[in-house]
């Protein structure tokens, strides 16, 4: 019960302050005219964009690969030893709790490690979690480009802990649900329940 609340807290403080920024960015060039139109979710120009990275399998890929299905998006990376091992297994329960109706929905994992994540290193890595899940990787300019359309933050830590060479990556762990046109739908907070991810999905694609 506390898990939920909490979660409500955290996501209504998060909607809250994507609606100040849209404002805020509001207020910079459009003048009053901003005012008379149409109310726009406001998270709904925050997240997405056209990325090109490859994927697990060493293809090249864009957003536009997946036009027509849902995006179900999460950033990580394969050496993550905290968010990506507790969110990526809820994704796919949520897959496998669709049934049929999960192959309208594209499950990308995005590498935020370009160091690492070759499209081998991915493949092992998302045949762990699921069949469908998709990997995908690429140099650090195109992994930042994907980052950034996103909202994710990156920060990679290098501590005396984790010995010569090792290094961890601090990463955003939201889950983003994009339309089958690409744009953004809802997100989900990092250990959101199987139940409750499969809820949204079932409500978005049928
Ligand atoms: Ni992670």
């Amino acid at each position: 019960m506390t898990g939920r609340i909490n979660r409500r807290i955290l996501l209504a403080g998060f909607a809250a302050g994507a609606a100040v920024a849209a404002r805020a960015q509001d207020h910079g060039g459009h003048g009053p005219s901003s005012a008379a139109r149409p109310p726009l979710d406001p998270l709904a120009t925050q997240f997405g964009g056209p990325f090109s990275l490859t994927d697990h399998t060493g293809k090249r890929v864009t957003e536009a690969e997946f036009r027509g299905r849902f995006m179900l998006v999460y950033f990580g990376f394969t050496a993550c030893t905290d968010t990506c091992p507790v969110d990526l297994p809820i994704i796919a329960q949520a897959l496998d709790a669709l049934g049929p109706q999960a192959a309208k929905v594209a499950p990308l994992f995005i590498s935020v490690d370009p160091v690492n994540d070759t499209p081998a290193a991915m493949a092992t890595y998302v045949a762990n979690f699921h069949q469908r899940l998709i990997g995908l990787s690429g140099s650090e300019a195109e992994i930042a480009a994907a980052a950034r359309a996103y909202k994710v933050h990156r920060r990679k830590l290098t501590q005396a802990h984790h010995g010569q060479g090792q290094y961890t990556i601090d990463h955003g762990s939201l889950t983003y649900l994009m339309g089958p046109d690409g744009r953004f739908l809802t997100l989900l907070p990092h250990r959101t329940s199987p139940d409750r991810m499969t809820a949204v999905l079932r409500k978005y694609i049928s």
